[in-house]
């Protein structure tokens, strides 16, 4: 029994030797293992940093040339005494082709006249055709855009005590009271963008088939961005008063003279091969709509003189050429003092082209008389309707 005892200490004793050796084997593999290891941690923290370093540096780097060529950038702008001028890379990255001619007769607001048709054609060197992928899956979108028509576009280059720039602005409902700028949405702004919303109708290549546009041919366009309901719709969002007060914007009704048509149908056969509609009545639908609001310049509906007027059933004529809503009281004054004695005025609206003639009687009955095709025809090389059909829902 003793023996046994012996025998088994022994035994456990070298168990345990053995063990205690394999012990400091392994932590001196383990040890070695660290040292190696911490030097690669070592070795790895240094060339990151070296590396954040570089970054860094490329950072300033980066900026440094930036801000070099945005120096650059407002040096080659036109030099207007002492107007520092802060750039930023905005520059028109498109071009509204839009059933509106001229900026008479174009709408004030978007989605008045469902009918008015525009193909936005963006500039491919700027923005490549994929950018537009999934556009057309959104029923409408923002546009946001230059005022370029503007016919005093250039003070803004002028230094903003030199610009004569006025603060207050008439409003057409208001039959010319002035609100400050900023309470309304006229393209006379302190910086000349516009905004505007629209019905996506096709998308097709680097352009896209809008219709609800209060946008004239040729608008520069800065971006396009989705119309999103549910953050984009305010539904307790409140306005003045002198905004749903009165209906001063619609006419009593729209008639056609018995000529129209066939006037209408002689400019077709060349119309048509340029125009976004797809058949003369269709045209005709948008005169209707377009003329349905009452497009005339402000300072034609604006009657100081009524008491003059009243036994002319108050109602004034002017000419509906291309007269800015911003043009200061006295030009105002004289239009109308000629206008008192122009009875049987005859108004033109250019729409793709196509000039037509309109007059106003004296309630509001508006009597289209004509269509021809207007002198300066602009080059309208965009797709007809007919590339679009097939897209069109
Ligand atoms: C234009 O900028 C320069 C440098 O920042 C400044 O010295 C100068 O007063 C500025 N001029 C005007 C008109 O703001
Ligand atoms: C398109 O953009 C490029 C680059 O900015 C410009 O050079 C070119 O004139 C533009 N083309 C049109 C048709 O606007
Ligand atoms: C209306 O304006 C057009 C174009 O500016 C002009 O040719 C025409 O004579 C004007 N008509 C009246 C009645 O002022
Ligand atoms: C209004 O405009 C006319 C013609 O452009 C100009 O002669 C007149 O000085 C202007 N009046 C005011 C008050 O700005
Ligand atoms: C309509 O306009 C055309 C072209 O200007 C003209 O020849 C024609 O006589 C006009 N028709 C009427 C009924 O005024």
């Amino acid at each position: 029994m003793r023996g046994n005892i012996s025998e088994t200490k022994w035994l456990t004793v070298t168990a345990i030797t053995f063990t205690l050796t394999a012990i400091s084997i392994s932590a001196y593999a383990l040890k070695r293992k660290w040292n190696h290891m911490s030097s690669k941690i070592e070795e790895l923290e240094a060339s990151l940093k070296s590396c954040s370093e570089k970054c860094a540096s490329e950072r300033q780097g980066r900026i440094r040339a930036q801000q070099a060529l945005r120096e650059e950038v407002t040096k080659s702008q036109p030099k207007s005494e002492n107007l520092n001028l802060t750039c930023y890379p905005m520059m028109p990255i498109g071009t509204v082709h839009s059933c509106f001619s001229t900026r008479n007769g174009t709408p004030r607001q978007p989605l008045l006249v469902p009918l008015a048709r525009a193909c936005l054609v963006f500039n491919t060197t700027r923005v490549p055709p994929a950018s537009l992928e999934g556009l057309e899956e959104y029923s409408h979108c923002w546009i946001l855009y230059v005022f370029h028509l503007n016919t005093d576009i250039d003070k803004l280059w002028k230094h903003p005590s030199k610009s004569g720039f006025k603060a207050k602005v008439r409003v057409p409902r208001l039959k010319g009271g002035r609100k400050g700028v900023f309470a309304t949405r006229s393209p006379h702004r302190p910086c000349p963008i516009g905004l505007t919303v629209a019905k996506v109708e096709a998308v097709q290549g680097n352009m896209v088939l809008l219709s609800g546009v209060d946008l004239v041919d040729g608008t520069p366009v800065l971006d396009l961005k989705p119309y999103i309901p549910y953050c984009d719709s305010i539904r307790e969002a409140t306005v003045p008063n002198w905004l749903t007060d009165d209906n001063l914007l619609s006419v009593a009704s729209i008639s056609f003279s018995e000529d129209f048509t066939s006037a209408l149908e002689n400019c077709w056969i060349v119309a048509e091969k340029k125009s976004l509609y797809a058949s003369p009545g269709e045209f005709q639908s948008l005169i209707k709509q377009v003329l349905s609001w009452d497009i005339r310049s402000l300072s034609q509906r604006n009657r100081p003189h009524d008491a003059l007027l009243k036994n002319e059933n108050d109602e004034l004529l002017g000419n509906a050429s291309d007269v800015d809503d911003h043009e200061n009281e006295t030009v105002v004054h004289e239009r109308e003092q000629n206008a008192i004695y122009s009875s049987k005025i005859i108004y033109h609206l250019i729409l793709e082209g196509l000039d037509v003639s309109y007059r106003i009687d004296h309630v509001g009955h508006v009597i289209v008389d004509n269509v021809s095709h207007a002198v300066q025809d602009n080059k309208r090389s965009f797709f007809n309707y007919l590339a679009w059909k097939g897209k069109m829902q």
